[in-house]
């Protein structure tokens, strides 16, 4: 077959494929996603072990380039971000324009919108060095913009972090240190979500990674390409599911802690209630990624001596869900967001932040989707459709309609 000749014309032929449930968009080499076995890969290596044993840096760095890092890569890497690890003073007066009450995913996508104002060359990635210092600058900022989205929420300062720190100590440390007094790390929080962010940093075409390959297929910069994909991912069918999690586990607390209730309003039909963190585009099994946070869960509350009772409304939910037939015939399963957020409450982050640490965690994905999309010389992502409006019809003067 002439693929080429077959792709310039359409020969009057047209796949329909409302939200692409069948249609692949590109062709990838990043992440494997075996959605019947519940299984997932970075460049071949499995989650469970980059879970493990791989720290957030090197995961960044094997989904961009390709390859684990050598500990010099790793390093200059580092280094190289940590240079950029400021912005430009005026950001500041952006943050401060945005009323307290602005949801923090709104703020981060202007935000890093705005980030192409103070650094135009960032748009032009015509060498692999241009392209190289476009991430490394986003890598370096975007920590910045999540910390202060927090900060503006709390009334804090918007301070800067310490670079002698690792990435994930610098994060919480820029998040949550109060003026005039000294942040203390803690291990089993920067583990904790050292890990979380690995757990999240790319799921292949999903809507916000398919958003930013989208945008940028149109040659509109990096960093606009992400604020695309932060919107996208706001939504609570996606990443602000695990907000929506959180809020209806609640929701169950306060109602008395009646499971069984919400099963039969995610079951019945007439009621738009849905069970958020359950299902799963791809996934017709266990998403790998819950198992590993739901264990991570338990390690983290437990280490930390909090008492959730969130966390045994959440465990006997899934267990009714994964005995109930509605659930089993669907194949839904819980997703990465389902026991998320109950670690992140832990670590003190508020409920409205999580979709921002999702945002954190899928930076590297969304970077190395773009970067791939734009090395590939792929064409301008534009979907066709099939018509279905009125045929041709002859205009009628507003004082004849
Ligand atoms: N609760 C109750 N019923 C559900 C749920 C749920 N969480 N998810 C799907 N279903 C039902 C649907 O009603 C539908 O039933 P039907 O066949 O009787 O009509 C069937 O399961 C298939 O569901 P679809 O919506 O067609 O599946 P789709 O692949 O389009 O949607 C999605 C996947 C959006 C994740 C969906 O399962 C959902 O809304 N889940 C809750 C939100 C959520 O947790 N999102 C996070 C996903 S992970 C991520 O993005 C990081």
């Amino acid at each position: 077959i002439d693929v080429k000749a077959l792709r310039s014309s359409t020969g009057g032929v047209i796949t329909i494929d409302p939200g692409y449930k069948n249609t692949g968009s590109c062709e990838s080499g990043i992440t494997f996603l075996d959605g019947e076995k519940g299984i997932l890969r970075y460049r071949g290596y499995s989650i469970e072990e980059l879970a493990e044993k791989a720290d957030f840096l090197e995961v960044a760095y094997l989904l961009i380039f390709g390859e684990l890092p050598t500990k010099e890569q790793h390093d200059k890497f580092h280094a190289d971000i940590k240079k950029q690890s400021v912005v430009d003073d005026d950001v500041r007066k952006i943050v401060d324009a945005f009323p307290k009450s602005a949801h923090p995913m709104g703020v981060l996508s202007s935000l890093t919108s705005a980030l192409t104002a103070f650094n135009p060359s960032s748009v032009n990635v015509d060498s692999e060095e241009d392209m190289y210092n476009s991430v490394v600058k986003i890598l370096g900022k975007f920590p910045v913009l999540v910390a202060w989205t927090l900060r503006k929420k709390h009334g804090l300062p918007l301070d800067y972090g310490d670079n002698n720190l690792g990435y994930v100590e610098n994060v919480l440390k820029m998040m949550f240190k109060q003026p005039n007094q000294e942040y203390v790390q803690n291990k089993v929080i920067v583990d904790a979500l050292d890990k979380l962010l690995i757990l999240h940093a790319d799921h292949e075409q999903n809507c916000s990674t398919s958003t930013v390959r989208i945008v940028g297929s149109s040659h509109a910069g990096l960093f606009a390409s992400l604020s695309a994909g932060i919107s996208a991912l706001w939504g609570p069918l996606h990443g602000g599911a695990n907000q929506a999690v959180l809020e209806m586990l609640e929701a169950i607390k306060e109602d008395g802690g009646d499971t069984k209730k919400y099963m039969a309003k995610a079951k019945d039909k007439n009621d738009s209630f849905r069970l958020m963190g359950f299902g799963h585009r791809v996934y017709k099994n266990f998403d790998p990624r819950a198992k590993i946070i739901k264990t991570s869960a338990d390690e983290v509350l437990g280490d930390l001596g909090v008492e959730d009772p969130i966390l045994d409304i959440a465990k006997g939910l899934e267990k009714e869900a994964l005995e109930d037939s509605y659930f089993v015939d669907r194949k839904l399963y819980p997703n990465v967001d389902f026991y998320s957020g109950i670690i992140y409450r832990a670590m003190g982050i508020p409920t409205d932040m999580f979709t921002v640490m999702f945002a954190l965690g899928r930076l590297p994905g969304w970077i190395a989707q773009w970067r791939e999309m734009r090395l590939r010389k792929e064409p301008i992502g534009r979907p066709r459709q099939l018509y279905i409006g009125e045929t041709h019809r002859s205009f009628v003067p507003m004082s004849k309609r």
